[in-house]
């Protein structure tokens, strides 16, 4: 405890962030250092695990003594240990899970494993100090598009979730053919604001009628076919226009289930999540779309869209408060679900 609050020290290692934060009371950053391989991986054109992990070892000790040292508190205060579990490279979730073991072992305090998504989805109570479940959340991530009810801290429901392609390896992957480099998000955000959005028709996947799942790996093909037809009539490609009407594409597609699902269930509030959620297009129409139905609209800022430790720290303590404490045979989860 330190000044009346519970503090939390997260680790998050799930894929090429090595991040450690300090947390007050959960909803209260004290510290949140991201230590982020990007530059390394960028040379690869996207993640490599065995990469990911050696750094994630090399990285953690001083990422964690750094985030003590800012947070201004001391190992003693530290109440409690929230870890990513998964879903996520196993090599690089072992390093996180290790580390936070031996501390709370050392320390003899509770440990908690944190679902990498309910992170996601718990940075938004950082910012929204007024935010309580129940509530629609959008999660679009590199590995993940999904719309979940949050019926409590700990309840999840999935109406709905990608088929084929999450949103952001479609990002990552129309990017990468566009010679734009990784990761392919921000380039594209970047990219469509000198193009045109309506230049190029791609098609709109819906999937059957009030069905809240979804699909962009055709989207994928279509920009891969369209890139190919130009190429062999001899056309040049204007890079700019097919970035823009890809994710007009994208958005269009989130934004209208987005808002399926908020009149499918009745609930007035829409949080958004995940490293999609920092792209500019989608917090603005989503905004513009829940502003004409009257749903109030959350969004994490940036920093805190991307992987993160303060998003996990948040996590672990609601799970910590319900009682959900794991014990030191907790194992990583590559492929974990959230239920
Ligand atoms: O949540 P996150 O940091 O890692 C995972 O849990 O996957 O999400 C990373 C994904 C990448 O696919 C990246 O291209 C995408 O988020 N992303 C964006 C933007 N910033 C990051 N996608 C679209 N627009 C952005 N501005
Ligand atoms: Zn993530």
């Amino acid at each position: 405890m330190k000044d009346g609050k519970h503090i939390t020290l997260a680790i998050e290692t799930s894929c090429d962030e090595t991040s450690v934060a300090l947390m007050g009371d959960g909803r209260e950053i004290l510290s949140n250092v991201i230590s982020s391989q990007i530059k390394i991986h960028q040379v690869f054109g996207g993640v490599v695990p065995e990469i990911a992990s050696r750094h994630h070892l090399d990285n953690i000790n001083p990422v964690l003594d750094q985030a003590l040292a800012r947070s201004g508190c001391k190992l003693e205060d530290v109440d409690l240990y929230g870890v990513t579990i998964g879903p996520g490279l196993v090599g690089a979730l072992l390093i996180g899970l290790a580390t936070a073991k031996a501390y709370a072992f050392a320390t003899e305090k509770p440990l908690i494993g944190v679902n990498h998504m309910q992170g996601h989805i718990s940075a938004n109570y950082i910012e929204n100090k007024e935010l309580t479940p129940p509530f629609l959340s959008l999660v679009v991530s590199g590995g993940h598009t999904e719309l979940i009810d949050v019926k409590g801290y700990n309840e999840f429901e999935i109406l709905g979730r990608t088929r084929d392609d999450a949103a952001g390896e479609a990002f990552d992957k129309v990017a990468r053919v566009l010679g734009l480099g990784y990761p392919g998000g921000p380039m594209i955000d970047k990219s469509s604001k000198e193009g045109n959005p309506s230049g190029i028709e791609f098609k709109r996947v819906m999937l059957e009628r009030d069905s809240l799942d979804f699909s962009f790996s055709g989207l994928k093909t279509g920009v891969l076919n369209y890139l190919n037809t130009e190429k062999l009539k001899g056309q040049a490609i204007n890079v700019e226009d097919v970035a823009a009407s890809f994710q007009q594409a994208v958005v269009e597609v989130l934004v209208t289930k987005a808002m399926m699902a908020s009149e499918q269930t009745g609930r007035d509030k829409l949080a958004l999540a995940g490293g999609v959620a920092a792209n500019s297009l989608l917090r603005k129409l989503l905004k513009e779309a829940c502003d004409k139905a009257g749903i109030t609209l959350y969004c994490p800022s940036i920093e805190l869209c991307t992987d993160n430790a303060a998003m996990i720290g948040c996590a672990a303590y609601y799970r910590y408060l319900y009682g959900q404490v794991d014990g030191l045979d907790l194992d990583a989860h590559p492929s974990l679900e959230l239920l």
